[in-house]
C-alpha cells in the first residue's frame, strides 16, 4: 500500500527541492511497505536511518537556500525542521533500544508532518522563490 501518492499539491515549483521531496516520499513509502510486510527490525531500522539521514540532507538544502535568498521567514521555517529532527531522533533512539515499534501510528505521524510541512511551509518558500528570481 502506498502511504503517500505523489501529486501536484506537493510541488512547490523549485525543481531541486521538488526532486528531493519526491525521493523523500519514496523513502517513506518504502518504510511503510516494509512495515506492512512485517520485515524484521534490521531492515526497518536501516530504512528508518536512511530516511532520517536524508531528512537532514534535505533540511540543510532548504535552509541553505533560505539563507542565500534571504528568505524572511527562514527562522520560523528552520524551527519546524529542528522540531521534527528532535522528534525523529527520539523515535530512532527508542527504536534502537527496543522501546518502540514502527507502527501505523508512527507512519501516520511522519506522513502527516511531511504532507502539512510541504503543502504549507515549503510551498510558501516556493512562492517566495518564484516571486524573487535569483539575480
Ligand atoms: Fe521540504
Ligand atoms: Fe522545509
Amino acid at each position: 500500500m502506498v502511504l503517500i501518492q505523489w501529486n501536484s499539491e506537493l510541488e512547490i515549483g523549485n525543481p531541486a527541492i521538488d526532486a528531493q521531496h519526491k525521493k523523500w516520499v519514496g523513502m517513506l513509502n518504502a518504510l511503510n511497505e516494509a512495515m506492512i510486510e512485517g520485515k524484521g527490525r534490521e531492515i526497518l531500522g536501516r530504512l528508518l536511518s536512511e530516511l532520517i539521514d536524508y531528512t537532514a540532507v534535505h533540511f540543510s538544502t532548504e535552509e541553505h537556500l533560505m539563507q542565500v535568498r534571504l528568505y524572511p521567514d527562514r527562522d520560523q521555517h528552520a524551527r519546524q525542521h529542528a522540531e521534527l529532527k528532535a522528534t525523529v531522533g527520539k523515535l530512532q533512539r527508542d527504536f534502537a533500544e527496543d522501546r518502540l515499534m514502527i507502527t501505523i501510528e508512527v507512519m501516520r505521524f511522519l506522513k502527516d508532518w511531511l504532507y502539512q510541512h510541504i503543502k504549507n511551509t515549503d510551498k510558501r518558500f516556493g512562492e517566495f522563490l518564484a516571486s524573487k528570481p535569483a539575480s
